[in-house]
């Protein structure tokens, strides 16, 4: 196995961040860069091979053609429930516009349901992990967000999803216009137990 610099890797771990539309420069990502991003994507480690993530990638004219959809959707279903919130409809109509590259992650369940739903939700979230140092090491701010009509039993449709796959978010991407910012976690002593 060849060696790596192990630093190097650890440097580009903790400098990851979730960078928002409204930091995004307007630049446009080069495609061959998005097909890098998702080729690592495909690299995720994945239980019994079932490699369940499933993308779509919006940019361009897709980009507005999400927003529309987006939009109208969180009105009709927002509207039914009663819990319709201008803002937020205002939000999915705008953001995406500001980013260079949308990306919608689901999860596409295995057929012979051979292993347990979330095992298949975790090997998302890897390939996702994978999307997000990529990016971060092409200086590519991108962040992960669940908010709009992601739980919305609905969107499956509008991206080819059967019932029992999962719409897990979507990862918004661009070049970031201002400084690559900072983040802070609690010390692994909190969360780590050691039994020797
Ligand atoms: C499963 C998942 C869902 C997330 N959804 C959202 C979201 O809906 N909105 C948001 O602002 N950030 C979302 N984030 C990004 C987190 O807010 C972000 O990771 C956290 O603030 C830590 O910042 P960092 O990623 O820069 O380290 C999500 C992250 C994960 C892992």
């Amino acid at each position: 196995m060849e060696k790596f610099n192990t630093s190097e890797i650890t440097r580009l771990i903790r400098s990851r961040r979730s960078i928002y539309p409204a930091q995004y420069s307007g630049e446009v990502i080069p495609q061959e860069i998005i097909e890098e991003i998702l080729e690592n994507a495909n690299w995720a480690p994945t239980h019994k091979l079932t490699e369940p993530w499933r993308f779509t990638v919006f940019s361009g004219n897709g980009l507005k053609q999400l927003a529309n959809s987006m939009a109208e959707l969180y009105q009709k279903v927002t509207t039914a429930r009663g819990t319709f919130e201008e803002k937020d409809f205002e939000k999915l109509q705008t953001k995406p516009l500001l980013a260079s590259h949308i990306i919608a992650i689901a999860m596409k369940r295995d057929e012979k349901e051979r292993l347990p739903e979330i095992e298949e939700i975790e090997a998302v979230a890897c390939a996702v992990q994978n999307i997000y140092l990529t990016a971060s090491a092409f200086g590519i701010g991108c962040y992960w967000g669940t908010g709009g009509i992601t739980y919305f039993q609905e969107s499956k449709e509008l991206f080819g999803l059967d019932p029992k796959d999962k719409l897990l978010g979507f990862m918004f991407m661009g070049y970031p216009k201002g400084k690559w910012p900072n983040s802070k976690r609690k010390p692994i002593e909190d969360k780590v137990t050691w039994v020797e």
